[in-house]
């Protein structure tokens, strides 16, 4: 049989955030980070795979977020890492926009 597919959830409004800006949101369990760079959004992990460390608490510059306790910087539309000392990718969630709202999929 095959497994089902986690629905959409809206997680903000667009005009929560704005061009440049990220924020924490909850998806079901999981805690998600929803950036808009350039006016398109993206969604990855919000906990550093570091050691943990708060994502949405850190600086955004372009589409590489630093995490703020060690200094890891990671793509947020890819999730991967771009500087270390994480080694480990940011999970990457689906993200769409309708009608003014941001929806993100949770994993399972
Ligand atoms: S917890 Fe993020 S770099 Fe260490």
């Amino acid at each position: 049989m095959a497994k089902s597919v986690p629905d959409f959830v809206r997680v903000a409004s667009t005009d929560d955030i704005s061009e440049g800006k990220m924020r924490k949101v909850i998806v079901g369990t999981q805690q998600v980070l929803v950036v808009n760079v350039k006016g398109k959004y993206y969604a990855i992990g919000n906990v550093c795979t570091h050691l943990g460390g708060p994502l949405d608490r850190g600086i955004l510059e372009g589409q590489e977020v630093q995490c703020p306790l060690h200094g890891s910087h990671f793509d947020v539309t890819t999730g991967q890492v771009k500087r270390g000392p994480a080694t480990r990718p940011e999970p990457v969630y689906d993200v769409r926009v309708e009608a003014g709202s941001i929806l993100v999929r949770s994993k399972q």
